[in-house]
């Protein structure tokens, strides 16, 4: 009997189809005209709004005899305030689906809205323990469409809705596979108007998300679970690594460019295919230190406003939290598995292996000076002093990161709580 084993021997893997490439997003109204919809939501917020990107969803759609209506508060990453705020507005109408066009912060509330207003209950119901309920949604949910304007998240394939809970000065999230959008719309010119901050930021986020799922702890070394029990992270697994595998070398050949160059279509294509690619990877595997230390540094944040963002309040975007720690902790993970971090160092960085001066010549160095490299010559800040922490933070930074337990079980290693304060204090200045 295969319940025998003590260690898993299953991984599971999923993902919405795919529809990608230059175009696509103007046969938004055939598809979701194919799935029955009539009443649709648009999700956006107003930088998006701006481009004029979901006005054209909205047209495409009312062509196809739809009728959308476009909600443009989203909250630029996402609080329970304004997830409440926008479920209260979505109530008031009956939709039959829901089309969220933007980051992942538009994605993500767009995946709140639809479980909330289709599933009874309080948002703190479903949000992961300890922190909520952990509840799953008993009943099903209407279908979400999602059209991805960064090069980023890759929430358009993924499980989760990720917020903050601003009491608790805690990001957390709702994973759930009934989450997932049914459909990911992926169009390379929906992100060419994308600044150069922001796609330095949300490219980082890409990074992070394949290195982290890449060396993530894999999936045979887990309890065995029984099937209810069975997560929407599962660990490195042989499907996330092909996908991861691919994503690599694109971020390798065309992140600079996206960056300097925002309106080179073949580089901002690249870019998207590495997120959606980075999304099937991590959504499935996991992501574990860098992201359980962005948290705190995200959410504890004092006077930093980066440019590109909105300046109304301060803010270290996602992908660049992410980012500050990922050389020291690739450098604490790697005797798990060298292998793996010399692997994805060769693909992001081809040069790598063959460079001896300096530190180059050490193996344990040779990802994070893959990713020290790439973080300034995009401009992104040096590290966590850069962005308003000093030393006397670093007890807080390690309380916040503790609270991540579900990410941290992610990590190959065992973490302890020294550990994690030599990563940030490693982290002050990365170069
Ligand atoms: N659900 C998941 O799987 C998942 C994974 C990672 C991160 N996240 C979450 O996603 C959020 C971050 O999303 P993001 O990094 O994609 O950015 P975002 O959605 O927060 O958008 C960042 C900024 O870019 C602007 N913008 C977006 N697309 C644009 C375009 N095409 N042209 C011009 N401006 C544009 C927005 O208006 C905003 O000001 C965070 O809350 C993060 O925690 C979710
Ligand atoms: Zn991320």
């Amino acid at each position: 009997m295969a319940t025998e084993y003590r260690t898993e021997t299953i991984f599971t893997w999923g993902a919405p189809p795919l529809k990608f490439g230059v175009g696509a997003l103007d046969e938004i109204g055939f598809d979701l005209g194919q799935m029955g919809l009539s009443r649709v939501l648009i999700v956006t917020d107003e930088g998006v709004a701006a481009t004029g990107i979901p006005q054209r969803a909205a047209e495409a759609l009312q062509g196809a005899g739809l009728k959308p209506t476009i909600f443009t508060g989203v909250h630029v990453e996402p609080t329970d305030q304004s997830l409440r705020e926008a479920v209260d507005f979505a109530r008031d109408t009956e939709w039959d689906g829901f089309l969220a066009v933007g980051g992942g912060s538009s994605i993500d509330t767009a995946k709140a809205i639809n479980l909330l207003t289709t599933n009874p209950g309080d948002l703190m119901d479903y949000i992961n323990k300890p922190v909520g309920g952990g509840k799953a949604p008993s009943g099903p949910l209407k279908p979400l469409i999602a059209v991805p304007t960064t090069a980023g998240t890759g929430s358009e394939s993924t499980a989760m809705c990720i917020l903050d809970v601003l009491a608790l000065r805690v990001k957390t999230g709702i994973s759930h596979p009934k989450l997932r959008p049914v459909l990911a719309v992926v169009d390379p010119l929906t992100t060419l108007t994308v600044p150069p901050h922001v796609t330095a930021a949300t490219g980082l986020d890409v990074l992070c998300h394949a290195l982290e799922s890449y060396t993530a702890k894999h999936y045979e070394s887990y309890a065995r679970r029984l099937p209810e029990q069975r997560a929407v992270y599962v660990g490195s697994n042989p499907v996330s690594d092909a996908f991861i595998e691919k994503a690599l070398p694109l971020l390798s050949r065309s992140f600079r460019r996206a960056v300097l160059t925002g309106h080179d279509l073949a580089a901002r294509t690249d870019m998207l295919m590495a997120a959606s690619f980075a999304g099937m990877g991590f959504g499935n595997a996991g992501v574990h230190l860098p992201h359980a230390c962005a948290y705190p540094i995200a959410g504890r944040v004092r006077g930093y406003r980066p440019p590109d963002y909105p300046q109304a309040e301060a803010m270290v975007p996602h992908g660049e939290s992410v980012s500050l720690t990922a050389p020291a902790a690739f450098r604490f993970t790697f005797p798990a598995s060298p292998e793996r971090h010399l692997r994805a160092a060769a693909l992001l960085d081809p040069g790598t292996g063959h460079r001896s001066t300096g530190d180059a010549g050490d193996p344990r160095e040779r990802l994070p000076r893959a990713i020290v490299s790439l973080m300034r010559d995009i401009g992104m800040p040096s590290g966590i002093g850069a962005v308003g922490f000093i030393e006397d933070d670093i007890p807080d930074l390690v309380e916040g990161t503790l609270k991540q337990q579900r990410i941290l079980a992610m990590a190959p290693r065992e973490v302890m709580p020294e550990d994690l304060a030599a990563i940030f204090r490693n982290s002050i200045d990365n170069w």
